[in-house]
């Protein structure tokens, strides 16, 4: 129907004529000629229709926002001093010989350039929404990452192959998402949370070098950074360590930023232990761009008065541990007030501080704080030469358990960094993690968890540790972390059988709950599994961090929203009971048997 994009009219199209079709994205009256802005999927062209070509007229007359319209034109400079040089056809205008309406539009629920609209509207017609040119941007900026990385995969000699959606549940540390069964009455399948276990006996099938990017199912809290339903870019390959396996993927995502948009990544990306990452960030996806670092000091305050920080220091789960602010002590009451509300969504019971006037004085008299009295000389004096405090500094604290002291600590130093602008000004910081431990203990149930997942193999010479020493094995796991998000994560597999059994003992799952769950892979790994690992992006997550949107939402065509639901098509909802019935499903206790 047409000849050109709308976006794609240039000055080399002068004197020839074109047709358009698109939308009509505004309408100007300018008292005997109308203009008509035509927007398409690659940009918008300005149309001017005078009344000499009056079924034309009459037609655009009624126009209205949103219109699809097909004109045909004869290209023309635009007048001088008219030119818009900002934009792609701003030297350029349509004068019209023809107009049809292909159809008209309801008066849409927002003004498709308004920045400002509330979120819902927008998904709830987010047909509309995904017409605006920034979404236009982030589908193709989204578009090109996959293509990219598919490949960098295949240059590479990795071969895409589907997995199953209707599976069982793959242990990732989330809910699943469960599939009632027709033909199996009270059965159900699950979603997966991840292709782990399929691209493990992929390897022992001999594929030797596997990707997919695909759907993954994770019914698990949601944050700006997380979807029920998300993409990975996931891969694995046989006959590769650690190393291999991290370049070949940091060699990926260089190649792929540089040919996306000319970002240069540096040329080997930074690492650092989970122990230190944790130690230093309070947290195992550090944002390196911040310059703010977290000191311990809990050795120094066994013995103080101050019982908030001695309890913590004496205690092997605690954590006491100070962050110093350049410039904090100009910090307002106010501001003070509101980190201290900050810390306590991360379960911080306060967030003590030191005002650092004259660091030679380690008394009240230099260090302006309600907590000085109570801390002694030496205390005092440490803290000042840890955190290499200067007059006009502020210092603050954390005592708790660790991991609260982590959480909380870890968060601040994100947030005052990035808003009083503590940062080294880099626009993109990587860093692997690594050296990860295998279990991370689990409190409220007394028992070790696998902290990346029960597949990944204890680092050589720590296996011995599996059965009395869990919590001192360290993995051969790793993550990618990009500007404080973690990118991507995976690591080296266990491809022997007896290996894999300790490590279910160790997360005392027991001998029936093994073969009830993971006999197939077990036994998998009788016949002659090779040596394999690999790694999972979160497709959404990078593309995120690409565009500079604050939510992954924004670069997903049809998202969820924090409570899991889709405002366009209104799922999840109720089904009829005849459906229920084939599933062998009768619902009890749903909201509306409670109301009544
Ligand atoms: P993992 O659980 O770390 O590893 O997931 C890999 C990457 O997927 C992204 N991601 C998410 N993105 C959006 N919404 C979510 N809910 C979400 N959850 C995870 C993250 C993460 O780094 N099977 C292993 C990989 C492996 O070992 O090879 C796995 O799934 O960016
Ligand atoms: P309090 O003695 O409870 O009045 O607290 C004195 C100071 O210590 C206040 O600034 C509190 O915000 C802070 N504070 C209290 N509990 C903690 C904690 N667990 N970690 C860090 N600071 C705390």
């Amino acid at each position: 129907m047409r000849t050109h994009y709308c976006g794609a009219v240039t000055a080399a199209d002068i004197g020839n004529t074109v047709t358009l079709c698109g939308w009509a994205h505004r309408r100007r009256d300018h008292g005997g000629v109308i203009f008509i802005d035509l927007r398409d999927r690659e940009g918008t062209m300005q149309v001017v229709i005078d009344p000499d070509t009056p079924d034309a007229f009459r037609l655009a007359e009624d126009v209205r926002s949103e219109f699809v319209l097909k004109i045909e034109g004869l290209v023309r400079p635009r007048p001088a001093g008219t030119e818009n040089p900002n934009m792609p056809t701003g030297m350029v205008e349509l004068l019209t010989k023809k107009l049809d309406v292909l159809n008209p539009s309801l008066t849409p629920p927002f003004q498709l350039d308004d920045e400002a609209v509330n979120e819902n509207i927008r998904l709830q017609y987010r047909y509309l929404d995904l017409r605006r040119e920034p979404m236009q941007k982030n589908l193709k900026l989204r578009y090109r990452v996959s293509k990219l990385m598919r490949d960098y995969l295949d240059t590479h000699g990795f071969m895409e192959v589907e997995t199953p959606m209707l599976t069982r549940s793959t242990p990732e540390g989330a809910r699943d998402y469960l599939v009632p069964s027709r033909v199996h009455d009270g059965m159900f399948y699950a979603l997966p949370q991840s292709p782990q276990l399929f691209k493990q006996l992929l390897m022992v099938s001999g594929v030797d070098r596997y990707f997919q990017i695909t759907k993954c199912f994770r019914d698990e809290d949601l944050r700006a950074d997380r979807q029920p339903e998300f993409t990975q870019v996931d891969l694995e390959t046989s006959f590769m360590g650690e190393e291999e396996i991290m370049n070949l993927v940091e060699g990926m995502i260089r190649d792929m930023m540089k040919k996306a948009q000319d970002i240069d990544l540096p040329a080997a990306f930074p690492r650092m232990t989970y122990a230190e990452a944790m130690h230093r960030y309070g947290s195992d996806k550090p944002d390196m761009r911040v310059t703010l670092e977290i000191v311990d000091v809990g050795d120094v305050m066994k013995d103080v008065a101050f019982k908030v920080f001695s309890g913590p220091a004496n205690d092997p789960k605690g954590r006491v541990a100070a962050l110093r602010i350049p410039g904090g002590a100009a910090l307002t009451r106010s501001e003070i007030d509101g980190y201290t509300e900050f810390v306590k969504i991360y379960g911080a019971k306060g967030l003590a501080y030191i005002k650092v006037n004259d660091v030679s004085q380690l008394n009240e008299s230099g260090l302006q704080s309600p907590i000085v009295k109570n801390l002694s000389e030496a205390a005092l004096r440490a803290v000042m030469e840890r955190t290499g405090a200067a007059n006009g500094d502020l210092i603050f604290f954390g005592a708790d358990r660790a991991k609260v002291v982590n959480d909380a600590l870890g968060a601040l130093r994100l947030k005052v960094g990035h808003e009083k602008g503590h940062v080294d000004g880099r626009a993109w910081a990587p860093l692997w993690v690594v050296d990860f431990p295998m279990f991370e203990y689990n409190e409220d149930e007394n028992r070790w968890d696998a902290l990346h997942h029960p597949f990944t193999a204890p680092k050589d010479g720590h296996e011995d540790w599996l059965a009395t020493d869990p919590g001192r094995c360290l993995s051969k796991a790793y993550d990618m972390v990009l500007n404080g998000w973690e990118v991507g994560g995976g690591s080296v597999r266990i491809h022997k059988q007896d290996v894999q059994e300790k490590v279910f003992a160790a997360l005392n799952i027991g001998e029936a709950e093994r073969r009830e769950k993971f006999g197939f892979l077990l036994d998998a790994l009788q016949y002659g599994a090779p040596p394999h690992g690999g790694l999972a992006f979160g497709l959404d997550r990078l593309v995120t961090l690409m565009t500079g949107a604050e939510s992954i939402r924004d670069v997903i065509a049809f998202p969820k929203t924090q409570r899991a639901s889709c405002l366009m098509t209104n799922a999840p909802n109720v089904v009829d009971e005849k459906q229920l019935r084939e599933l062998h499903i009768r619902l009890r206790n749903t909201a509306a048997d409670r109301a009544a």
